[in-house]
């Protein structure tokens, strides 16, 4: 019989878009019902959201909730593919210009509590009986988010409704969604919820708590994360709980949309390319180079950067090791929006070496591809990183990744020692310790062996022929549902 899943999630590619959540919003759904699943996801009625979906219509009025006035809930599709999207409005909660988190002086909206803790009870909602014409076997929350979501599940179950079975998944525990303890009565949650078993977290509320201690299941986005998270170094204060869920806890590697992240298809890069015919790389490189008014030499070993500006992408290392960059002759381009204070080093590098470093400060799509296409080297140095997508892009676009041991990064890049070089294993530069000679140590190693010819060419091929396909993740949520289901 067909398992029926609603993933319940803030973002979802192309709709609105502000990291790797969307990217995994957007593709594990179809890649589920490729398999046969009855996969759908439920949104916030944000304008991007409605303004980007197909067949919007009516299915039930959710009547007044949390403030925001009269929640309905509506239905359409996504092109090309169909995936089923529900749809919160409230527009008092949600529509607003810009970020869906932060309003225009980048500070959370003060309500954030309330216009989540709509989407996780909607979510819920759904699943008893909202929609007449469906309802899930399993609520997929992602994220603190939508991690009450497994809370109103089990109080509405209080309230007489039929079990039904939740999963949730960490796509980074450093956002936990903490609001004051005074809000709680907002929330339309049992009292007793307020507790250490439940949704309390050290006198505060935190959704992402709320969703660990009362989903079925827990998964994240890297075996090797799921390890960490358990620990008190990167457990960010819930490895505790986490660790009395062990058995709960799965990794599941993200995967890839190829039909988006692929050289030999991406029509926004100059030229396009494959792993047994590479030239068309070099143009991209020229016209990144041009585009971003660096020098034109394809001999300099040109680095890339997509990424949000935040503490955890580890940038203040990377502008610790610009002029180590520079001066073997590389070249530096960066993308990404965020932290002031990043943005500004990123701003001074480039005023430093014109030429040499270019930034472009905000989120663009289009740029980003070709920033990967276009790059020789791509850079992840981030301290922690969940799964992190960047580096997969950059390996199905030849750009051998260079990244920080952690992660997803650590179970997805291998680094090009004598050894892995001999053993026919390397795709990148992997560094072992967060500091100034990890990363410089790397940068070196990516230079050495661009004056390798053969054994560079080999890596960028080999890179290119690794897949992180999401048929296969789907296939482990499977396993997870299954599980919680018996089907
Ligand atoms: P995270 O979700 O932590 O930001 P990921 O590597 O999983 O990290 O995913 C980041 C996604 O966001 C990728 O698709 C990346 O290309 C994209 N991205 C990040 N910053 C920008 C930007 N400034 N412009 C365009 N795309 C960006
Ligand atoms: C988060 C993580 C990133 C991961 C993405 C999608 O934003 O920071 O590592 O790839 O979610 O799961």
């Amino acid at each position: 019989m067909t398992v029926c899943v609603l993933h319940a999630a803030a973002e979802m590619f192309p709709l609105l878009k502000t990291g790797g959540l969307a990217d995994v919003v957007g593709a594990l759904p179809l890649a589920q019902s490729q398999l046969g699943t009855d996969a759908r996801v439920v949104l916030p009625g944000f304008p991007a959201v409605l303004a980007g979906l197909a067949d919007l219509e009516p299915v039930a009025d959710l009547g007044g909730a949390f403030g925001a006035g009269n929640v309905r809930l509506e239905r359409g599709v996504l092109p090309p593919h169909g995936v089923v999207v529900y749809v919160v409005r409230a527009d008092v909660f949600y529509d607003r210009p810009g970020n869906p988190y932060l309003d225009a002086a980048h500070r959370p909206y003060a309500d954030n509590d309330r216009r989540f803790a709509l989407l996780g009870w909607a979510a819920a909602r759904i699943a008893t009986g909202a929609d007449p014409t469906w309802k899930p076997h399993i609520v997929h929350a992602h994220d603190w988010h939508a991690g009450l979501a497994p809370a109103y599940l089990r109080a509405f179950e209080r309230g007489g409704a039929p079990r039904t079975a939740s999963v949730i998944t960490v796509h980074n525990l450093a956002y936990q969604g903490t609001f004051a303890a005074s809000e709680f009565g907002a929330l339309q949650l049992p009292g007793d919820f307020y507790a250490v078993e439940g949704v309390e977290f050290y006198g505060l509320v935190s959704f992402l708590k709320a969703g660990l201690y009362y989903a079925d299941r827990i998964t994240t986005v890297s075996p090797t994360y799921a390890r960490e998270i358990q620990t008190q170094a990167h457990g960010a204060g819930l490895h505790g709980l986490l660790q009395t869920r062990t058995h709960d806890i799965t990794g599941i590697l993200n995967g890839v949309d190829y039909s988006i992240w692929s050289p030999s298809v991406d029509d926004s890069i100059a030229a396009k390319y494959t792993a047994s015919k590479v030239a068309g790389k070099s143009k991209c490189k020229a016209a990144l180079q041009e585009r971003m008014g660096l020098a034109r030499d394809d001999d300099a070993l040109l680095f890339g950067v997509v990424s949000r500006l935040t503490e955890q992408k580890g940038l203040d290392l990377l502008l610790s090791a610009v002029p180590d960059i520079v001066q073997r002759g590389g070249q530096l381009v960066v993308l990404g929006t965020g932290d002031p204070a990043l943005e500004t080093g990123m701003k001074n590098a480039a005023a430093a070496h014109p030429g040499a470093v270019a930034v472009e400060l905000g989120f663009d799509e289009t740029l980003s591809h070709l920033i990967i296409a276009g790059s020789d080297i791509v850079m992840v140095p981030s301290r922690f990183e969940p799964c992190g997508l960047t580096q997969l892009y950059a390996l199905a676009y030849g750009a051998p990744p260079l990244v920080h041991r952690v992660g997803g990064l650590a179970d997805t890049v291998v680094d090009s020692s004598l050894e892995n070089l001999a053993d026919e294993l390397a795709t990148g530069f992997v560094f072992d310790t967060f500091d100034r000679a990890g990363i410089v140590g790397a940068i070196r190693r990516a230079f050495a062996l661009k004056a390798r010819r053969t054994d560079w060419k080999a890596v960028v091929k080999r890179a290119m022929g690794q897949s992180f396909s999401w048929e296969a993740a789907a296939l482990r949520y499977a396993e997870v549902y299954q599980g919680l289901t018996g089907r």
